[in-house]
């Protein structure tokens, strides 16, 4: 007969060997000393991370089908190590508000395509360092989603089929850099003009209706440079596509004399349906990272006109002292020369 004791170190010690990864690692997933990744794994509910030893700053869970996360499933030793999860694709429909209440380090959260038409508006609310999330290809129908943070900065909801956007959507997100809301059925904007800070806004591929209220409200964003307006900005009138930062002749029909409000054109659903595909024409080129990327170049020029201006300053700077010591040393050997030639004459 076998002595356990000695099978069971064997086994540990084989299992060590045939897998260079750690052993503790749940059995679909690849682990690192910083990371766990269970991509495309089949998973239909989060893995036991309680044995880990590792403690992964990255946990990727997406790909797989796990469709409800519970209070507990993050729930374990290591929590605090991670700052960034990745559960999407992978068919959620149900998340427990306090899902991620232990992972008190998170920053970036991707939930992107999924099946979520509700998220708790607490889901990150005690993040304090929370600073992305992506909830982009869910099925919010109606209200953009009310999340509270006092620290997320991206928040991406591309093809979201958001109908409207409250202020209460905003309102609790005061460290807002960064919104995209590409790609949804939005056709008025009047909530933004409640935003007491900065904040750069993706809104293009929407059909937005046109009347006064838009034209002035897409004036208002972009004199404070609250959007980014590249893409297709255009909303639509008399069965046209009008650009909407382009659009003089309309804008003076719409708002010209008749009284604001009177010309108004609501979006039909069957102009909605013919504009779908110019809509779609870039579907799903956008996305998260290049969000983040568009956030880099906007700091990356406000870092090089700060720079730039720096540098002018600095030149300006240096013009003067030069001027002044080129005339002064100048002057002195002038003085030089008369007191030499002095000297000369003298010794003639
Ligand atoms: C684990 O790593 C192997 C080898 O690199 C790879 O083929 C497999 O897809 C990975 N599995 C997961 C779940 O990431
Ligand atoms: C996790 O923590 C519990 C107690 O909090 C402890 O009993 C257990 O051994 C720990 N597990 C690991 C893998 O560290
Ligand atoms: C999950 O999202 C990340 C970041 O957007 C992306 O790189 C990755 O490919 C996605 N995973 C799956 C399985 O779609
Ligand atoms: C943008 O700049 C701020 C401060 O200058 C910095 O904290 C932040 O990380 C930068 N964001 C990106 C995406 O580079």
């Amino acid at each position: 007969m076998l002595d356990r004791r000695k099978v069971v170190p064997l086994m540990l010690l084989s299992l060590h060997l045939l897998s260079p990864v750690e052993p503790n690692c749940p059995s679909v997933c690849n682990c690192t000393s910083i990371s766990v990744s269970c991509i495309n794994g089949n998973l239909e509910a989060i893995p036991d991370f309680d044995s880990l030893l590792t403690e992964p700053v990255t946990i990727d869970l997406s790909g797989n089908r796990i469709s409800i996360i519970d209070a507990e499933n993050f729930d374990f030793n290591q929590s605090a190590n991670v700052k960034e999860m990745y559960l999407n694709n992978t068919y959620l429909i149900d998340i427990d508000a306090g899902a991620f209440s232990k992972l008190i380090n998170l920053q970036e959260l991707y939930l992107g395509f999924n099946l979520l038409n509700y998220v708790p508006s607490d889901l990150i609310r005690y993040l304090p360092n929370m600073i992305l999330l992506d909830l982009s290809g869910n099925y919010f129908e109606g209200s953009m989603p009310v999340l509270k943070s006092q620290s997320l900065e991206v928040f991406t909801l591309l093809d979201c089929m958001i109908t409207r956007i409250e202020k209460k959507s905003l309102i609790h997100l005061p460290n807002l850099k960064f919104l995209s809301l590409m790609q949804n059925n939005l056709h008025f904007i009047d909530s933004f003009k409640s935003i007491p800070h900065w904040f750069m806004l993706k809104l293009p591929y929407t059909t937005w209706t046109c009347d006064c209220q838009t034209f002035e409200s897409f004036d208002y964003l972009s004199s404070l440079n609250y959007i980014d307006s590249s893409g297709r900005y255009e909303c639509h009138f008399q069965n046209n596509a009008v650009q909407i930062f382009n659009s003089r002749d309309v804008r003076t029909q719409l708002c010209g004399k008749t009284p604001r409000g009177q010309k108004e054109i609501r979006v039909t659903k069957e102009i909605f349906k013919k504009s779908l595909p110019a809509i779609s024409v870039s579907t799903f080129q956008a996305n998260t990272e290049d969000d983040n990327k568009l956030i880099e170049k906007r700091n990356m020029s406000i870092g090089v006109s700060i720079n730039s201006l720096m540098k002018v300053f600095f030149m300006f700077v240096m013009i003067v002292v030069l001027t002044v010591f080129i005339k002064g040393t100048f002057a002195s050997k002038n003085r030089k020369y008369l007191r030499d030639t002095d000297s000369t004459t003298r010794l003639v």
